[in-house]
């Protein structure tokens, strides 16, 4: 997947980062960053440690604006390591290429980082973490925010608008909204791209990637108003 790849063949955009309050270099955030991700491998803040594979942390490189955040690794991840490399991932670059982002460089990570499950048969059925386990994760993601330094934030789904935004909002009543979080940057609420993979009916699914691709345009919009923001 392309977050795998070293940072520099990801980085197609350049811009200035003038809002960056502190002049930190930027290795030194990716060291920062390396050392959470060296930290959370193992990670027992809460039980989900004791059933998973492994912690799968975020990826992208810390010279971006954009972070992405979902729910939790699901089984391929769990078994991979990287976020967003199953099903869900898939529809998530698609809908990311058709928003004109797949050369954007990113962050994506997860607010849960590893993965809860139940045993179905021979397969693992994905459960939505509680709260308190997405507190107890929220460690890590105030570190990646900490180091990534986003100027703009989406959150994937209810998991992630809780994590990010707390109780209030809902994807239902507030998709496609710009929210101020206390990060620092604010949040764009979208759905989880799992929710368009849910839709047996083919229209259907069709016009609720298109929904999720509009959705994303917004974050286009910002990031180039942002830009022409700090070039003026
Ligand atoms: N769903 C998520 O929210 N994250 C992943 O990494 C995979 C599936």
């Amino acid at each position: 997947m392309r977050l795998a790849l070293p940072e520099p063949a990801m980085a197609k955009r350049t811009r200035p980062k003038p809002t960056n309050p502190l002049p930190l270099a930027r290795s030194t955030l990716q060291r920062q960053l390396e050392r959470l991700r060296d930290e959370a491998r193992t990670c027992q803040r809460c039980d989900l440690w004791r059933h998973s594979t492994q912690t799968v942390f975020g990826e992208g490189s810390v010279d971006t604006d954009l972070m992405l955040v979902g729910e939790q690794p699901g089984d391929a991840e769990d078994i991979q390591g990287h976020p967003f490399v199953g099903p869900a991932g898939r529809i998530l670059l698609e809908a990311l290429t058709q928003a004109g982002l797949a050369d954007t460089h990113y962050y994506l990570t997860n607010a849960v980082k590893h993965f809860k499950w139940e045993p179905r048969g021979k397969r693992r059925i994905h459960v939505r973490p509680t709260t308190s386990e997405l507190l107890a994760c929220s460690h890590w993601l105030e570190g990646e925010i900490a180091a990534v330094r986003p100027r703009v934030l989406v959150a994937l789904g209810a998991t992630a608008v809780r994590a990010l935004l707390g109780p209030g909002p809902r994807v239902t009543k507030d998709r496609g909204q710009w929210l101020p979080s206390a990060f620092g940057p604010p949040v764009l609420v979208t759905v989880h791209p799992s929710s368009v993979l849910r839709i047996a009916d083919r229209e259907e699914r069709h016009a609720a990637l298109t929904a999720l691709v509009a959705d994303l345009r917004q974050v286009v919009r910002r990031l180039e108003s942002l830009d022409r923001r700090a070039t003026s």
